[in-house]
């Protein structure tokens, strides 16, 4: 089976995207997948890659890729200094990018155009979750509890006392559609708020600001199987080194103490239910379908709140996603032949 990785991509998390795709490709079995990197560059041209020595070559230049229209997952390569040539066709497309370009949609909905399978969450899914504030609109119409927040156009930002009526002190400043963190800020001060608005409004032209949230990070995986039905995996649990203050970019990537990872998370099993059975809730409620990781906050007092979902979740060494599913009996090469099995279906 011929599958395309489409890893890099345009968003701020371009290089988490690479740590992902490593992992993806390391957990592709030579035996059932041939395997076709393809580097999507900050520009968004697709070059063809390779992956040798368990790296994967991000070249600038070389074999252009395009994905015909209608062609069932033809490829034509179109090299700089020659004549363009077809590439052998995938049978799925799978995006291992995050942010915005491609787990908003976009590769989803060429995928959809190229009529080639996709692994993993399609259109509606992917631009409903990434999008914060539309996010939190379907969820709590699903009533599914989420943190209170304000949504901020651009041009349009309240003053930080009319935020801290409603939302209390501290607050988070966060782009609406971006994800590892990328331009979020805790504010507790006017100073600081100008430049997380300043700082947010760089990576999007809409931004949310949400209560502080003193609870737990609790994470749980979702995976579809081709009829349907949800398996969410067993929780896992951040704890964020005391020192960076929240789960922020170094935290998650930078400093390898950044935060430790338990998984399972220990939990009272009642509690671990109810949050298993709202994984499922949050996943429905956005639209998605394929593959999610929700992330919670649980309060000391065992209420919790759906923080967010992911479509495509980290693969890093780090993430979450293949962590859970393996706590919770499924292999990492597992995952990949489920999310396979789904697209195809
Ligand atoms: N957005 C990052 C990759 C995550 O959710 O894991
Ligand atoms: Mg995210």
């Amino acid at each position: 089976l011929r599958i395309g990785v489409l890893f890099g991509g345009r968003s701020a998390e371009h290089d988490v995207s690479l740590l992902s795709a490593t992992n993806v490709m390391l957990a592709l079995e030579p035996a059932k997948y041939d395997a076709v990197p393809i580097f999507v560059t900050p520009d968004g041209q697709w070059l063809l890659s390779h992956f040798k020595d368990g790296a994967l070559a991000k070249p600038s230049s070389g074999a252009e890729i395009c994905l015909v229209p209608g062609g069932h997952g033809r490829m034509l390569a179109v090299p700089i200094d020659g004549p363009p040539y077809e590439l052998p066709a995938i049978d799925i497309l799978f995006p291992v990018l995050h942010g915005l370009h491609g787990e908003d949609g976009a590769a989803q909905g060429l995928a959809e155009v190229a009529r080639v399978p996709l692994a993993g969450c399609g259109i509606l899914g992917s631009a409903t979750a990434l999008d914060k504030d539309i996010a939190k609109r379907l969820l709590k119409a699903a009533g599914v509890p989420v943190a209170r927040s304000v949504t901020i156009d651009a041009g349009a930002a309240p003053a930080l006392a009319v935020l801290e009526d409603q939302l209390g002190l501290p607050l988070f400043i966060k782009p609406a559609r971006q994800g590892s963190s990328v331009g979020v800020a805790k504010v507790n001060a006017s100073q600081e708020f100008d430049r997380a608005i300043e700082e947010a409004f760089k990576h999007d032209r809409k931004l949310l600001a949400e209560e502080f949230v003193r609870g737990r990070e609790i994470e749980y995986g979702v995976l579809e199987d081709p009829e349907g039905e949800l398996f969410v995996s067993r929780p896992g649990e951040i704890v964020p080194a005391e020192s960076h203050g929240f789960y922020d970019y170094n935290a998650k990537y930078i400093d390898e103490n950044g935060a430790a990872l338990i998984v399972p998370a220990e939990l009272p099993p009642e509690v671990e239910e109810a949050m298993r059975d709202m994984a499922a809730k949050a996943f429905r409620a956005v639209g998605c379908d394929g593959m999610a990781r929700v992330d919670f906050f649980l309060m000391p007092d065992m209420t919790f709140l759906v923080n967010e979902l992911n479509t495509i979740p980290g693969f890093t060494n780090i993430s979450m996603y293949a962590k859970a599913m393996a706590a919770s009996g499924i292999s990492y090469p597992e995952v990949i032949d489920r999310l396979v099995a789904h697209g195809l279906a």
